[in-house]
């Protein structure tokens, strides 16, 4: 997304009370394994981003059945999965194009390519084309099947094992699917644990998963069973309001149904690590998955050392973190995180340069940033990127910052969040 328009956001508390939109990982995979269903998946609040709107639209043109109202949606097999008519437009959303790689990738007799936009189309690919070729994937596209566009050329895949080089939850989850449409198991190995909703779904569904250590196998399984839930609310957008009450004087924020799997909270436990100011409360699950309510408040932050270990629990998260570092006392060191470089945009370079644009101390790394705390933010306009996690951290920079900051191509929230600005407003309004 190109930089069309802006927004200021003027420095203050945040007050209020917040229902963050379903979360997005989650609704991907509710449309992805939904078109494995012939009694199919129904959920309410099914994410409102445009990211999820360009994964019904890939599995609706693929001949599968999508009813969407409001925030419910309903995917089922429908005809099941066929030859599209035109090529599947991924957008902006990397979880799309690559589950979707899996999701086809072992469907027999069917062809697809896959693009995206200008962003998605600089994306890595091999990390989920190399794999599925070792099962048997017939995959062609730019530079030899390293970037998108892709053609998929559908086959009985056969079973496997897989150790990812890198932790993604991305590549996993399109093993896992190419797995159910395989000829045996296929067990994926996971350098450290990456968000695992594909698996909760599944198991919540009654199919089986088996967990060993780090390793997860699924084993082939015609037509699975249907199910209905409510997504619970997406952490990743909770957290740009949990950081902004935490760094903002005088502000109290409560989070309606917040998702707290433990593969995505991370940055809750480092942030109560800091000194963060947070109740939980009716902890509940959700289709598998724990939710519960939070209630923020300011906070006395202190600084934070963040490894490679513990970046896939929030990896989403860093570039709100950095900004929560130059609020916290002492000096943040955020390592091991080099997948932000290859994110919707260059994520380490996108957070130094609006920290810097605001005034802000902070070194760059080839994997994260050094970032001294206690730092005052200016008034300032800072480049969004068409990255909607860049926009989002830097609206609650600007929550502390002396003076309006100007946000370019603000537009982006959409891809998660398209309510964002309309609900900082209203925090604005509590003050
Ligand atoms: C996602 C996995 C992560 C994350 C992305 C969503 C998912 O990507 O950054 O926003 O839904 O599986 P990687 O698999 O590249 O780490």
């Amino acid at each position: 997304m190109g930089a069309v328009n802006s927004v200021k956001v003027v420095p203050g508390s945040v007050r209020g009370t917040v229902e963050v939109p379903g979360d997005k990982s989650i609704s991907h995979r509710v449309g992805m394994i939904g078109a494995l269903s012939k009694d199919g998946i129904e959920v309410t609040n099914f994410s409102p981003g445009a990211d999820c709107s360009s994964t019904l639209e890939c599995v609706k043109a693929l001949g599968c059945d999508v009813v969407r109202s409001g925030d419910s949606v309903k995917v089922s097999r429908g005809k099941g999965l066929s030859d599209p008519s035109a090529p599947l437009d991924a957008g902006n959303s990397g979880t799309t194009a690559r589950l979707m790689c899996g999701l086809l990738a072992g469907v027999p007799g069917t062809f697809s390519v896959m693009s995206g936009d200008e962003s998605l189309q600089g994306r890595p690919m091999s990390r989920v084309v190399d794999p599925l070729r070792i099962l048997g994937a017939k995959i062609d596209g730019r530079d030899g099947g390293k970037r998108l566009p892709l053609a998929i050329r559908g086959t009985r895949l056969t079973g496997g094992q897989y150790v990812l080089p890198v932790a993604s939850a991305q590549v996993k989850s399109a093993l896992l699917l190419a797995g159910l449409s395989a000829q045996g198991s296929v067990t994926v190995v996971e350098p450290l644990p990456t968000r695992d909703h594909t698996e909760i779904m599944l198991e919540h569904l009654g199919v089986p998963v088996r967990k060993d250590g780090g390793s997860i196998t699924v084993y082939p399984f015609d037509d699975l069973p249907g199910g209905s839930w409510r997504v619970p609310g997406d952490f990743s957008s909770a957290a740009f309001w949990a950081v902004a009450a935490a760094i903002s004087p005088g502000s109290e924020v409560s989070l309606i149904g917040v998702g707290l799997n433990p593969t995505r909270s991370g940055l809750l436990e480092v942030l109560k690590s800091m000194g963060l100011d947070c109740s939980v409360m009716s902890p509940r699950t959700q289709g598998g998955e724990m939710v519960a309510d939070l209630v923020v408040r300011t906070s006395v932050l202190s600084s934070v050392t963040v490894g490679e270990s513990q970046v896939p629990s929030m990896v989403d998260e860093l570039p709100v973190l950095a900004v929560t570092a130059t609020q916290a006392s002492g000096t943040t060191e955020i390592r091991g995180a080099s997948e932000l470089r290859v994110k919707e945009c260059d994520r380490i370079a996108a957070v130094a340069e609006g920290l810097r644009a605001m005034g802000a101390q902070i070194v760059e790394h080839d994997d994260g940033w050094t970032i001294p705390g206690g730092q005052a933010l200016h008034s300032a306009v800072v480049d969004s990127h068409g990255d909607h996690r860049i926009a989002m951290a830097m609206a609650v920079a600007a929550l502390v910052a002396d003076g309006p900051v100007e946000i370019k191509g603000s537009d982006c929230v959409a891809i998660s969040y398209p309510d964002f600005f309309s609900h900082l407003n209203s925090l604005s309004e509590g003050r």
